[in-house]
């Protein structure tokens, strides 16, 4: 994996954001010679590159913007998308109880729009594998842009264009990570495939779904009791006097449903 550099000048050909005056995000590629229209004024690529993350920029009308090296969560939520990715709300927890360590192997469906592989692929690090299973050929390309314009080339991902319901062909595998509806089509191949004490966690947006995962590693019977939970975000707004949780918040995305292989 060749990691981002999160550090040095702004260089030309990296990703960017933007913040306008107004707390808006603009994720863009810094190109030199190009302009950055908005309607106070134009900004110049040029003048962004080479300066430090976090600069102030001006546009010819005076108007201050704020340029970032982007964070994952500003990189995921800025991308101009055709699926449905996990949010950083949950990567995060799906991380921590998958237990992705350095070094694991980990076996993922479907990629998807690669937000889930950029963060497992950081988390096992360069000694480790991450196999993503992909059924569709245009998310197996996407999510691989995806992931590379974010890390670059990653030596240790393999993105397999395959219905994981048909099988899994890997062996001694560390942890499954499910982001797909049906992933109790899943458990019997993961029983075969994952070491003894492996994990497997599946993402549901659904009751129903959870209880048919729940009642499948159940009576598959080489797995632990699974545990299920979901993660509220409850942002706040901090104004002045004004200090009061935000009126609006995405309530709900999924449950994160987890077991180990037990032998
Ligand atoms: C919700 S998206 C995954 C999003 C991804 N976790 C992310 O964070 O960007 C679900 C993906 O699973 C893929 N998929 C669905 N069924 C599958 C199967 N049986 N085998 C492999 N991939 C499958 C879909 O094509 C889709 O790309």
């Amino acid at each position: 994996m060749d990691s981002r550099n999160p550090r040095g000048p702004l260089r030309a050909g990296e990703d960017i954001i933007l913040v306008d005056p107004k707390g808006e995000e603009h994720l863009l590629t810094l190109t030199p010679g190009k302009p950055i229209g908005t309607h106070r004024g134009n900004i110049l690529h040029d003048d962004i590159i080479g300066k430090p993350d976090g600069s102030r920029v001006w546009t010819a009308r005076g108007a201050e913007y704020r340029v970032f090296r982007p964070t994952f969560n500003q990189y995921i939520m800025n991308l101009k998308r055709h699926a449905q990715i996990i949010y950083p709300k949950d990567i995060g927890p799906i991380l921590l109880w998958a237990d992705v360590f350095p070094g694991a192997t980990v076996i993922e469906a479907g990629i998807g729009w690669g937000a889930l592989t950029i963060k497992l692929l950081e988390a096992v690090g360069p000694t480790g594998h991450i196999t993503s299973y992909e059924i569709r050929e245009d998310f197996a390309e996407s999510g691989k842009k995806t992931v590379s314009r974010f890390l670059g080339e990653c030596s240790n991902l393999e993105v397999k264009l395959r219905d994981i319901y048909q099988g899994i062909e890997e062996k001694d595998v560390d942890r499954i990570v499910l982001d797909l509806p049906e992933p109790w089509r899943v458990v019997a191949h993961a029983g075969g495939a994952l070491v003894p004490g492996g994990i497997i966690l599946s993402y549901l947006p659904s009751t129903v779904q959870v209880k048919q995962m729940v009642d499948s590693v159940n009576e598959h019977g080489s797995f632990s009791e699974p545990e299920v939970f979901e993660v509220i975000h409850r942002p706040w707004h901090v104004k002045g006097l004004s200090v009061r949780p935000v009126q609006w918040m995405f309530s709900h995305s999924a449950f994160i449903i987890t077991c180990r292989k037990i032998t």
